[in-house]
Formats: C-alpha cells, structure tokens, sequence
C-alpha cells in the first residue's frame, strides 16, 4: 500500500509519515524543505523527492508505482503574510495542488486527505464549532484552504474523487519519545514562544488582549497534541479505504485553554518562569475557538489521547531543551530532485 505525503517533512507531516511507517505504509514523502527539514523523516524506509507538488518530474516519480491515496500537508501557513501577499497563498495553496489533483485522476487515484483548518470558519457565531457551521475565513490562508475544499467537493462530483477535510485547531506538542518536534521558523505559535520566553531564549512573551469575554480575559484555543493529529490521518486513510464519502472533520478536543493558563501550566510543569507582556488585541482574534469533536468520533472512530495541556506542554518542552534546542540539523545546500532510493 503506497502512501504519498505531501509537506511530509515538515511539523505535523513528519509525525503522521512516521505513523504511517510504523503501520506497513510504502510512504513516499513530497516536500520541497522550503518549511521542512530533512532530518525530521527519521524512518530509512520512507522515500523522500525533493520539489514542489506541482513538479511532473516529481509526480512521476511520485507515481512511478500505484498510489492509494494522497495525504496533502503541503502548504503555507502564515497568517499574516497571506494577507500581504495573497497571490503566494493562493498559488502554493490553491493552484499548485491543482497539478497534483489532475495526476491523481490521471492514475485513477481517487482517495485524498486534506489539511485544512478551523480557519475556515473565520469568526464563528456559534462555539463549541460543528463541521455545519458557516464557512467565512477572514484572511488569504483561510480562503486558500476553503477554495481547495470547494474543488476537492466538485472532483468529487465530477471523477469521484473521496476526500476528507481534516480541520485543525491548534497544532501542539512534539513526539513522545522527543525524536522530532516543532521546528517552524519563523516561529509564530504560542507554545514555542512560550518556552523560549521560559529559557530565556527571548526576552517576554507578549499577550494579545486582557480584556476578552473569556474567564480570565486571555483569547482561549483548543490545543490538539501533534501524535493525536497523525493518529487521525491513519484513521482517515482507513475511512476512505472503507469506501467513505467526502467529509468534513474538526481535530480538537473540545477543551478550552487560556493563553493565562497555558502559561501558568507551562511554569507549573517545568519550574520556569515567563516573563510575560500585556499588550493590545490583535486584529481578527476570536476571543474564543473551540471544536465539537464528535464527529471525528462517530465517523473515524478518533479521539484525542494525549492532548492534556500539561501533557502536550512536557512533550514539547522535552524537544526544545535537548541540545539542539528545537532545531534540526539544517537542510544540505546541495539541492538534488532524485533522492528516490
Ligand atoms: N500547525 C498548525 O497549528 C496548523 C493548524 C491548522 C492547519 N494546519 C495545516 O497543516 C499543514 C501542515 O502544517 P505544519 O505546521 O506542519 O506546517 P509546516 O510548514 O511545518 O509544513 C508544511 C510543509 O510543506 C512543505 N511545502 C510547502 N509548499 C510546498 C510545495 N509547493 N511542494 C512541496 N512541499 C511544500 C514545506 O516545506 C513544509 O515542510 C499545513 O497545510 C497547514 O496549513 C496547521
């Protein structure tokens, strides 16, 4: 059974490329290391083809053998950069799968499991969020990942193509055994820059808003651990395998954690203190976002295991105080496109 992950070196690809290793998968990673990094496909089984998802050279060698399904991570995914260059978000997001797509009808490969993101539902009008709510992004990123759900619904209309829209919450943590972890840079999430505030690896971390309608006026997410996410992906692979429709599914858990009591649980866990910055809001902040994961119960037969707060805040600690302090070794300047063993 052959598996092609796109943007599998990248944080939650190279997590998921590991599961699917460890359970049989021929996995063939895509990624063109402009976010990942090498070292964080730690199996010498899985093959890696260096370039972008919407290189034919790439995708016959992608393809060289049959393909049952196509795991898409690949992706940029900074927020505000997508608002001051749209173009590059919808190009890499929207149009350079579009390539990839028209390959897999062309090999008749019609099963597809799609990173998407609870961006797409912008400012919910309801909480805890059901797949059902209304989808209206509020920025470039979030539109790009709606857009592709849209073409993957009308590939499934036109050449039954059977995809599944994983929308995550908040990505978090690092593998338990510390092997890989987060190495985004640049870095935005909140966890990593908490740590770094907590090494003294930076000097505070600044709080975006005080005075929210939430308990304790910090904006308050619903974190997801990285190995529940991948877990997911097996999960959903065997879904479609299973003969399932398209669907839409939330990656959460449900349960709300403020930035005040991320931190405090931080400090709490490892002993350190975090200097910490109150700040303005942010525009485009819902104070509040939290998933109903109960579909990805009932359909996938998935739920979140390691996701505790202080479990998803040691793991990710363990990672960033080894040695390397969070960061991979760096990618070889020498830049080939036929890495295929
Ligand atoms: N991290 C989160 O909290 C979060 C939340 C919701 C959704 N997502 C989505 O999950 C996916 C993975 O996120 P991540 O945090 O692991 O990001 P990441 O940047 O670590 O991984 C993305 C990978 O895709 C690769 N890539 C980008 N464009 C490519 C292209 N054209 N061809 C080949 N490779 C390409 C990058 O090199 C990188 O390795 C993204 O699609 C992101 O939008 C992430």
């Amino acid at each position: 059974m052959r598996v092609i992950v796109t943007g599998g070196a990248g944080y939650i690809g190279s997590h998921t490329v590991r599961e699917l290793a460890r359970a049989g998968w021929d996995v063939v990673v895509i990624d063109n290391l402009v976010y990942g990094h090498r070292a964080a496909i730690i199996d010498p089984e899985v093959t890696l083809l260096e370039g972008s998802l919407d290189d034919q050279k790439i995708l016959d060698q992608a393809f060289s053998k049959p393909v049952d399904v196509v795991v898409h991570f690949a992706a940029y995914a900074y927020v505000g950069e997508s608002v001051t260059e749209p173009l590059k978000y919808y190009q890499n997001n929207l149009a350079a799968p579009l390539t990839l797509l028209a390959r897999m009808k062309a090999e008749n490969c019609t099963r597809f499991v799609f990173s998407s993101t609870c961006a797409t539902y912008g400012i919910p009008e309801e909480m805890p969020i059901v797949e059902t709510l209304a989808q209206n992004p509020i920025n470039p990123y979030g539109q790009s990942k709606l857009m592709l759900e849209k073409v993957l619904q009308d590939c499934e209309t036109a050449w039954g193509l059977k995809s599944v829209f994983l929308r995550y919450f908040n990505a978090a943590g690092s593998s338990s055994d510390g092997k890989i972890g987060e190495d985004h840079n640049p870095e935005t999430h909140l966890i990593p820059l908490v740590i770094a505030a907590g090494m003294g690896k930076r000097k505070d971390i600044k709080i975006f808003g005080s005075d929210y309608p939430t308990p304790d006026g910090t904006c308050v997410r619903d974190y997801i651990h990285v190995e529940d996410l991948a877990s997911a992906h097996s999960k959903a692979i065997t879904y479609l395998s299973d003969g399932g429709d398209t669907i839409a599914v939330n990656l959460g858990t449900g349960i709300p954690v403020s930035v005040n009591e991320l931190i405090q649980t931080f400090e709490k866990v490892t002993g350190l203190k975090v200097p910490v910055q109150y700040t303005d809001r942010r525009p485009g902040d819902p104070p509040e976002l939290l998933a109903d994961p109960s579909r990805a119960k009932e359909v996938l037969g998935w739920q979140a295991v390691n996701s505790d707060i202080s479990n998803i805040l040691e793991s990710a600690y363990r990672w960033f105080s080894q040695p390397h302090g969070g960061k991979y070794e760096s990618n070889s300047p020498q830049k080939t496109t036929d890495v295929e063993k």
